[in-house]
């Protein structure tokens, strides 16, 4: 196996797959009375923070943990950051302290390419989310959700919906699902459609209500504010009302059409909370998922032979 985890785009249909069965293994495990494994024991995962997260860095954390691996949690809240270091003294720090594999979110889109290709450090580097750019194992863990409710994915229709300009999920999704086999379609207002999206070779559309009754998977994003220079257009209640999921939207959906969110989600913006709380949602699902799919991507980068400097 290649040694970091930078970008959906690295994975071809074979490493993918090979990521979803091992996730499926792991996942088997939850059922066992003990849940650990001894894969890991005695390498070392740093998990480097420097943008809050919930579910990512806890499922990395819980993901190392159950392969029996030492787990170092750095935020840069609180830490040397605030008085100017860099990320590469930042990453001196780690090499010095002997860590096999650095999982890193920044803010700035790029940086774990930086930290994989600086020399700075010769551990695995695996991309949480950088700024608006990727989220790959995020990728990973949606695409095992969908394959364990309908099977292989070719020719599946996926409907992702919502602030598809501010969004890592959204091209991370994109890449990997064509990948596999789906057919990718991004729902959004015009003022949050990334420029050059004609690249990501997948369909475009204003009209949630015209894509809905043909998907098999509806995956709704949260509007990131945060990431907001000049306010936001269209109004919060403009959006919900044209881009929201609500109960007379859900009813147009075909039987077995699953309804997914990454998280963090707003309920009544993107999504009722009646939705979200549905037999249809699997965003629990997706989050004990996320557990499985960062064992596999652990175990398979760590437990490899190669040392050759290349990605996933
Ligand atoms: N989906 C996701 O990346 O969530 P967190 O920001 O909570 O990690």
């Amino acid at each position: 196996m290649k040694r970091h985890l930078l970008s959906a785009a690295d994975l071809s249909r074979t490493d993918a797959e090979l990521v979803l069965e091992t996730a499926a293994e792991m996942l088997a495990l939850a059922d066992r009375p003990i849940k650990k494994l001894p894969a890991l024991r005695g390498r070392t995962v740093v998990n480097l923070f420097f943008e809050d997260s919930t579910r990512t860095r806890i499922s990395f954390e819980a993901a190392a943990k159950r392969l029996s691996a030492d787990v170092i949690n750095f935020a840069a809240k609180g830490s040397s950051i605030s008085k100017g270091e860099s990320l590469k003294d930042t990453a001196l720090t780690l090499e010095a302290m002997g860590a096999d594999a650095v999982v890193i979110r920044h803010g700035a889109s790029g940086a774990p390419h930086r930290l994989a290709h600086s020399g700075w450090v010769h551990s695995s580097v695996v991309n949480a989310g950088d700024g608006t750019h990727e989220h790959p194992t995020q990728a990973l863990l949606d695409a095992f959700t969908m394959w364990r409710h309908l099977g292989n994915l070719d020719g599946r229709r996926v409907a992702i919906v919502g602030d598809v300009l501010h969004s890592r999920v959204a091209r991370s999704n994109a890449l990997l699902l064509q990948t596999l086999g789906a057919e990718v379609t991004l729902v959004s207002p015009p003022t949050l459609v990334p420029v050059g999206v004609e690249a990501w070779g997948v369909e475009t559309s204003y009209d949630l209500d015209a894509v809905l009754p043909k998907a098999d998977v509806v995956m709704m994003l949260r509007v990131q504010r945060e990431r907001m220079q000049g306010g936001f257009f269209p109004t919060p209640r403009e959006y919900s009302r044209r881009y929201g999921l609500d109960a007379r939207r859900m009813a147009t959906l075909q039987d077995h059409t699953i309804v997914m969110h990454p998280g963090p989600m707003v309920r009544g913006m993107e999504i009722t909370a009646d939705v979200a709380d549905s037999d249809r949602s699997v965003i629990v699902e997706q989050v004990t998922n996320g557990v499985a799919v960062r064992m596999a991507v652990l175990y398979l980068l760590l437990s490899s032979d190669s040392q050759e400097d290349t990605s996933l």
